[in-house]
């Protein structure tokens, strides 16, 4: 990992507390510190690095401020969005307008529409992520927990992909675990989509790695209005 542009600035660090409740989702408390200091006045100094990359992943633990600077930018330079919109809130049509993948869970998925249930209906999901489609986000991957993903692409493709079975782990997971194999696997999925529609892949993945070194086209063909 290239730290380079990893500055230090005098508060605390940003802590979450990451607890997994007993039917194993994880529960998280947020305590930004440092994290609020990142402003797009940051952004402005990395320009040449943002500009440089094939793809950006962010989340909303940072200002909104920036977030929004952020995909001002990707969206100017023609470079894929992610956003992992947590922790949850909801989100301006101009800010989505710049994503090229939204990544709710259910609870986030909720907040963005502004419902006050924190999961989503199996017979919802489909429409759920039609209106976020419409909101702006070029692609939505819907994560569902334990029943896995749904995703509505940009050129019509709609997908569930249902989870491996396992028990839930006791030790609590870290922000995100799932979000960049996720994406990793449906960013190949852009080009050769039966890396996704064909059989799950079993764990510990050993055929995942071989799918990740598929040839790999990140940046879209021309920019969303
Ligand atoms: N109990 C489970 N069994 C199998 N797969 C699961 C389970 N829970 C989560 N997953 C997988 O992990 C994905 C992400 O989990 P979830 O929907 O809970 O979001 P999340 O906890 O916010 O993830 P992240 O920590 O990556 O932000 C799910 O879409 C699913 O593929
Ligand atoms: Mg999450």
């Amino acid at each position: 990992m290239d730290t380079g542009a990893v500055d230090v600035v005098s508060t605390s660090s940003g802590i979450a507390q990451i607890i997994t409740e007993e039917k194993g989702e994880n529960v998280i408390v947020v305590a930004p510190g440092a994290n609020a200091q990142l402003t797009f006045s940051y952004l402005e100094k990395h320009l040449a690095l943002i500009r440089s990359s094939s793809i950006v992943l962010t989340q909303l633990e940072i200002p909104l401020e920036t977030v929004d600077y952020l995909a001002a930018v990707t969206r100017k330079e023609n470079i894929p969005l992610v956003l992992d919109p947590a922790p949850a809130q909801p989100l301006p049509s101009s800010l989505l307008k710049g994503v090229e993948w939204l990544t709710p869970n259910e609870s986030e998925t909720c907040s963005l529409l502004g419902l006050e249930s924190q999961d989503v209906p199996a017979d919802a999901m489909k429409e759920i992520a039609e209106i976020l489609l419409q909101r702006g986000s070029r692609n939505v991957l819907l994560k569902l927990g334990k029943r896995g993903c749904y995703l509505a692409l940009a050129d019509g493709r709609r997908v569930f992909v249902p989870a491996y079975t396992f028990a839930p782990l006791t030790r609590p997971q870290p922000a995100m675990p799932s979000t960049v194999p996720l994406l990793q696997r449906c960013s190949k999925v852009m080009i050769p989509f039966d890396v996704l529609c064909g059989p799950p892949l079993s764990p510990p993945f050993p055929s995942l790695a071989k799918a990740l070194n598929r040839p790999c086209r990140l940046r879209r063909k021309s920019v969303h209005s």
